[in-house]
């Protein structure tokens, strides 16, 4: 039986919370019968050119629990097996991209328009753009910096001109402009899926007047029972995107038709085990024992 694995994590983000995170695969690994070594990405370098690891060891499974997407591909192309995969979790390190790339699945979402790039040392010096988003889009609107998380760079714009102060504070990161889903507000479900299944849901809402529904930004969560539908929806996204796992963010539309929202590569489970007794790390843990094998 294949039996040893390496759980890869980001060196520099040593916070309780990602500790807390580790503890838990460890425990699975434990009763699953898995040997699973520690290594943060910067164990994990390479002499790019030749692609050799200037590292030395052996694995039957590498779980990436980061989203050091050039480490992971690195770790591909030298024939280590990555859960999550670098392309699954390049896509859903950016929002811009998951968007890109579920449209081509007919995958329902809200309304987006990726802002045209430009440079941080030029800035969007032409808003013309701006008024055709305005008309598209309608106001308010959503403004998410294409990489972030906890709902930390997700911005509301309620007129033109918040919306020129944001992206011109923003100017040379990436972002996109969505429709504000008012049905939704302050409130979506969390779907987690493993191995093509949704191992567990919750529903967050947010009771502080914030429109966002991270539990970072103070919202409560509660088990959630989704339709056959919102099951559907997530499965098919993680599917799409090429993830084992996934947690999967949905928004309520109108007539409460689901609308996928973000796709989460690496999304942490301490709050679903505390509100579901589901353990995420145990099912993922299971998954990637029963593929290997
Ligand atoms: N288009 C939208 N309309 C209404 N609310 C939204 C929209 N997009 C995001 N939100 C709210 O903001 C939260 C954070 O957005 P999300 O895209 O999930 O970013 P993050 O990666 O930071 O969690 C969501 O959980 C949701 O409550
Ligand atoms: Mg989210």
């Amino acid at each position: 039986m294949k039996n040893k694995g390496v759980l890869t994590v980001n060196g520099f983000l040593a916070s309780e919370s990602f500790n807390e995170l580790y503890g838990f695969f460890l425990d699975a690994a434990k009763k699953h019968g898995i040997e699973l070594a520690f290594k943060k990405n910067s164990e994990l370098l390479f002499d790019a050119v030749n692609n050799k690891p200037i590292f030395d060891f052996e694995a039957d499974f590498v779980l990436f629990w980061d989203k050091d997407v050039k480490c992971a591909k690195q770790l591909e192309n030298a024939h280590f097996n990555l859960y999550n995969c670098s392309r699954g979790i390049e896509l859903c390190d950016d929002k811009a991209l998951t968007h890109i790339e579920l449209s081509k699945h007919d995958i329902p979402m809200p309304r987006t328009i990726i802002a045209p790039m430009t440079y941080a040392n030029i800035g969007y010096i032409d808003t013309d753009f701006i008024d055709t988003v305005i008309e598209e889009l309608g106001l308010p609107l959503v403004i998410k910096e294409c990489c972030g998380s906890f709902g930390q760079q997700v911005y509301l714009a309620k007129s033109r001109d918040e919306l020129i102060a944001t992206i011109t504070q923003k100017a040379g990161t990436a972002l996109i402009f969505q429709e504000f889903v008012e049905t939704s507000i302050a409130r979506d479900i969390r779907l987690y899926v493993v191995g093509g299944k949704v191992i567990a849901s919750i529903l967050r809402e947010n009771m502080s007047g914030d429109f966002r529904a991270n539990v970072a930004n103070g919202a409560k969560v509660s088990p959630y029972n989704p339709t056959d539908e919102e099951k559907k929806l997530a499965i098919k996204a993680c599917d799409k995107l090429s993830l084992a796992f996934g947690g999967v963010d949905l928004l309520f539309g109108k007539d409460g038709t689901p609308l996928l929202c973000e796709v989460n590569s690496n999304a942490h489970f301490k709050g679903l085990y505390e509100c579901t007794g589901v353990n995420a790390a145990e099912k993922i843990t299971e998954f990637i024992k029963e593929d290997i094998n």
